[in-house]
């Protein structure tokens, strides 16, 4: 989704000191309203995560007009941390994030640029230094989001991801008003990172925790997504597709939101073979149509133990 491009307070008049604003016209004008709206309504649940980004753009609004009143402050710190187990929707939410600092004007560009440790780590000495600075240049002005941040730390003399660290903390600290860098990873794991790095941990002001999804909200989810691609479930598929979310959920690798959209992507290859094999004469209702049979087939139902990899 594309906002377009904020005002720059620079260019917004300068207020006397007496002056009164309009602070739901404010809102408007820089479409707060507008990005929290929409991530209210296309993503389901995560109610702390939506309660603090509320919190930071409501900082970021009155930041604004402090400057337009000539109050200067440092400009605040927006380095943060997803946390939460896989496809709990912290790379969905970082992009969001981007929009909405870039919709306030914290940052000059509404773009996120995604690293990991093979992208900021070299093999050898000399490499290392080069390729974080290029990436840090590449994100220079929007979001850097390092997914599987913890990575970036082995319990080695010869690793050179302490390096790479280091140049980033210089970063996080040097360029606040230019560059918001946010941490992505499991819980624990970012705990432990964070423990061999207080220097990383006292840079991030925002640790936001993201929770699983409960059963309804997978439900949720399934049917957004499904309204989002035109499909629809038939009312005896309902049922049975609750069965499938409640028995995924407990099995290995289970990716809350991601195995929803898997499992509806395996539904509509169902779907679409049952209707090329048995159906001469479709209705838009058949295209759009998951039936019970789409879901039953799949391996979760099955009594006997998957096989090793991915359920399907
Ligand atoms: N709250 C939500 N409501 C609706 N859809 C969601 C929600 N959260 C995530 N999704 C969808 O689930 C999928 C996975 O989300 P995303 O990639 O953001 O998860 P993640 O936390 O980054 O996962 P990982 O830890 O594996 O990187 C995406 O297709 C996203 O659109
Ligand atoms: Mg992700």
């Amino acid at each position: 989704m594309e906002f377009g491009t904020p005002k720059a307070v620079e260019d917004l008049p300068p207020l006397t000191p007496d002056a009164v604003v309009d602070l739901s016209q404010e809102r408007k004008d820089a479409r707060t309203d507008e990005i929290l709206n929409a991530l209210d309504d296309d993503l389901i649940g995560l109610v702390p995560v939506k309660t603090r980004i509320r919190e930071i753009a409501s900082l970021l609004l009155v930041d604004r007009l402090r400057a337009r009143f000539g109050l200067t402050s440092a400009p605040p710190n927006l380095h943060m941390c997803f946390t939460g187990s896989p496809g709990t929707g912290k790379t969905t939410v970082a992009v969001r994030m981007a929009e909405l600092l870039h919709g306030l004007g914290h940052i000059r560009k509404n773009h996120l640029v995604t690293a990991s440790r093979d992208d900021l780590v070299g093999q050898h000495v000399g490499h290392t230094a080069p390729k974080t600075r290029d990436v840090l240049r590449r994100a220079m002005g929007g979001v850097l989001f390092i997914d599987e941040a913890y990575a970036l730390h082995r319990d080695s003399d010869r690793d050179y991801g302490q390096e790479a660290i280091e140049i980033l903390l210089q970063f996080m600290e040097n360029h606040r008003e230019d560059l918001v860098v946010i941490l992505a990873g499991y819980r624990d794991r970012m705990d432990e990172f964070f423990a061999v790095n207080p220097g990383m941990s006292s840079r991030v002001a925002h640790h936001i925790d993201f929770p699983d999804f409960d059963l309804a909200e997978l439900e949720s989810i399934g049917r957004l997504m499904l309204a989002e691609n035109g499909y629809a479930l038939a009312t005896d598929a309902e049922p049975v597709f609750r069965d499938y979310l409640a028995l995924r959920s407990t099995q290995p690798r289970f990716a809350n939101a991601r195995s929803v959209r898997n499992a509806i992507e395996r539904a509509r290859l169902r779907h679409a073979n049952r209707l090329t094999a048995t159906t001469d004469r479709v209705g838009r209702a058949d295209l759009m149509t998951l039936r019970p049979e789409d879901f039953l087939a799949s391996r979760v139902f099955a009594t006997e133990r998957p096989e090793p990899g991915t359920p399907t």
